[in-house]
């Protein structure tokens, strides 16, 4: 029978409703794990793919078409609104988004300005394809957040303990907060705009967040993912907040406003739960690296991380991070169907 998406299973967990069985979703659904996703990005450069509302409609729909997930995530990228706003930035194969001159001084600001919803007039053309094709399940919309996008721009490509950006935190907070406000605006808009097209909930990314301890999380990041979050609040969507190694900032991420918090697979969802505090959905979190596994091992590890949902007030199925793109897409198809058997109340799924 037809649901409303706003009776989703999935928009239900993220409103900590009772859901007829757990909703499940995977970060990185759509992409390099797909055999038809690398076709159809054969010779087209990541960022262009990220601007041509067939492709985005078409690789976005893709998993879709394969696998029994609950919920699409449009396919874009966090430094698209970036390029937009005029940021020279490249995505390059293998290594990630590189940054023709990176931010350091205040001089660079100047090279950040507002994102107008002129600049992104692929992503309510894209969106309204997805839409006219995705039936009852939500489309969600997703943006970096700013301490993430500041570490690409400040390290000037992809880095590993983001050093250069702490150091820039610590030595020049003026610095810093007239950065981080400038990338919260840009979010802003570019979720905006994704709501406004019918995006039914919105994730923002903040990947790389478990780089800083709690206080300086309390200092200098909150105030502007609080901002984010206030700002998409009368939209009515679900806000998904979702980061890696973030065991030690959960608190203050939950804190930050969003209705929904993501944990990587480093934290028990139960100790994840104790704590986010009242209030709130989780999101999570199978470790990634476990579909590499015999799947005996994802099965005892998919149904534990179920179990240890049911102990928050909503929860949806993901991973502790995005999908490895050397996972066999069928052991994908096989875990969508375990978790939506093993927690449904006949144990099958609609
Ligand atoms: O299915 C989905 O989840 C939607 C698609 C999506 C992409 N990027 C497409 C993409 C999403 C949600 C993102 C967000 C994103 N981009 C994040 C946050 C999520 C996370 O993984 O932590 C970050 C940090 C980025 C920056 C980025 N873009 C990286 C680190 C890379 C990988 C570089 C590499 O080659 O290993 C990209 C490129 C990228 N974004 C790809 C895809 C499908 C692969 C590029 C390709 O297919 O050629």
């Amino acid at each position: 029978m037809a649901v409303h998406p706003r009776d989703s299973p999935f928009l239900r967990a993220c409103r900590r409703e009772p859901v007829p069985y757990t909703p499940v979703w995977f970060m990185r659904q759509a992409g390099r794990s797909l055999p038809e996703y690398r076709r159809v990005r054969a010779g087209v450069p990541m960022l262009e793919s990220c601007t041509r509302p067939d492709m985005i409609a078409e690789i976005t729909l893709q998993p879709m078409r394969r696998y029994h997930v609950d919920a699409a995530i449009l396919f874009s990228d966090i430094m698209v609104p970036l390029r937009a706003a005029g940021v020279g930035v490249d995505i390059k194969p293998g290594i990630g988004p590189v940054v023709d001159d990176p931010v350091r001084t205040s001089a660079d600001l100047a090279r950040l300005r507002p994102l107008d919803a002129g600049d992104v007039p692929y992503i309510p053309q894209a969106v309204r394809m997805i839409l006219a094709e995705l039936g009852d399940r939500p489309l969600i919309g997703f943006a970096g957040a700013p301490f993430t996008l500041a570490s690409y721009l400040i390290e000037g490509g992809p880095s590993r303990n983001h050093d250069t950006t702490r150091a820039l935190m610590y030595g020049d907070p003026g610095l810093w907060h007239a950065l981080l406000g400038r990338l919260a605006d840009i979010t802003i808009s570019f979720l905006q705009v994704q709501v406004a097209a019918g995006a039914a909930a919105i994730q923002l990314f903040d990947s790389w967040v478990g780089a800083v301890s709690a206080e300086d999380y309390r200092q200098a990041v909150l105030p502007h993912t609080s901002r984010i979050f206030a700002a998409l609040a009368a939209a009515g969507v679900p806000r998904i907040h979702f980061g890696v190694g973030t065991g030690e900032v959960l608190g203050l991420m939950a804190e930050a406003g969003a209705d929904v918090v993501g944990a990587d697979w480093r934290v028990p969802l139960d100790e994840a739960a104790r704590r986010v505090g009242p209030g709130k959905a989780l999101q999570g979190n199978l470790d990634p690296a476990a579909l590499l596994a015999p799947w005996e091992v994802i099965k005892e590890r998919a149904t534990d991380v179920v179990e240890r949902g049911r102990t928050a007030e909503g929860h949806v199925f993901n991973l502790g991070h995005g999908v490895l793109p050397e996972t066999d897409p069928a052991v994908l198809a096989r875990l969508t169907d375990l978790v939506h058997a093993e927690s449904g109340l006949s144990g099958r799924p609609g």
